[in-house]
């Protein structure tokens, strides 16, 4: 069995079901969430949006780099906030080397074609391939560097995980190199709700593609019909947790895995955690994790923060 067909038995075997959000980014479901992006509701990417194109000047002042850079990015996808900093550092004659990383080939060309157009001159050299190999890599560069981690990608990790994370970043950098991250800060619930909940079905339609993801891959045979989407959030814990819900009593069969999965009327299947944060309990998991707080950058209405760490 391959990962998603090993991940999906799991999940949808246990007593209280679920499936990975990472499975989602199929071509289809990549495209989904780019309309997502694109919805007023979706505060998130506007405010990073804002955050870069007004403060890269703050942010690059930040990191004290007196020479040349690596400014390395994990899952770039779009490139569409990395593109402000971008643009403020060439405008400004500054040195430094963009390093994207995704797992995706094609979105590394897209992304690396579309920057060239607009920065002839950028220095670019993308890695496709696991974060953590590509990383290690690098650790004999003696060239300091930047990590990005940005787009609130932290939220989809439960604490304990996050905390893992930031250890391997860790583990990967060298004393002076920062690191920067985007989260999504907790806020008035309604927000929240709206944003994750939307008025469109174009979030639901997301959930939903994952089932269909399985019938065409594992060939399984879900109705697409007899499901429904909901969220919930937790404003103590930050934790916007999403589901898929069974109307009716149902039997599955997912030929591939050789797996039936019996689901009561309103059972539901765990699919996603987008967490939100505050900036001391970010400041205390990063600490944790042998990094110094240098600056929190948050836009207009203080909905979402790219804070810059120091490894120390
Ligand atoms: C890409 C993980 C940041 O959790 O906000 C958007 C994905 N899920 N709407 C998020 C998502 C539902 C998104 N991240």
């Amino acid at each position: 069995m391959n990962n998603f067909e090993k991940d999906v038995f799991e999940g949808l075997s246990a007593s209280k079901k679920s499936l990975k959000s990472k499975y989602f980014y199929d071509d289809i479901g990549s495209r989904i969430f780019q309309e997502i992006m694109e919805m007023p509701e979706y505060y998130l990417t506007n405010c990073e949006f804002e955050i870069f194109q007004k403060q890269s000047e703050e942010i690059f002042n930040t990191l004290n780099f007196q020479s040349h850079f690596n400014l390395i990015e994990l899952g770039a996808g779009d490139g569409l906030k990395t593109a402000e900093l971008i643009r403020y550092l060439t405008a400004n004659k500054i040195s430094f080397t963009y390093t994207p990383i995704d797992i995706s080939q094609e979105a590394n060309e897209l992304l690396s074609a579309k920057l060239k157009l607009e920065f002839p001159e950028l220095k670019i050299s993308p890695k496709t391939g696991d974060y953590f190999e590509i990383l290690k890599d690098m650790q004999n560069d003696d060239t300091p560097s930047l990590l990005l981690f940005i787009g609130s990608n932290i939220g989809n990790y439960l604490t304990n995980e996050a905390a893992a994370l930031f250890d391997l970043f860790n583990q990967s950098m060298k004393a002076g190199d920062k690191l920067l991250i985007g989260v999504d800060l907790k806020k008035d619930p309604n927000i929240i709700h709206q944003a994750y909940f939307d008025p469109h079905g174009i979030t639901k339609r997301f959930n939903i593609n994952l089932l269909t993801r399985i019938n065409r891959e594992l060939g399984g045979n879900f109705n697409e019909n007899n499901f429904d989407f909901e969220i919930n959030y937790d404003p103590t814990t930050g934790e916007v947790k999403s589901y898929l819900k069974s109307l009716v009593q149902q039997k599955i069969e997912i030929k591939k895995i050789e797996l039936e999965v019996e689901f009561k009327e309103g059972e539901t299947i765990w699919t996603e955690l987008s967490k939100k944060y505050d900036l001391s309990e970010l400041k205390t998991l990063l600490q944790n994790a042998g990094f110094k707080t240098l600056q929190h950058f948050t836009d207009s209405r203080k909905y979402f923060s790219d804070s810059v760490f120091e490894k120390i």
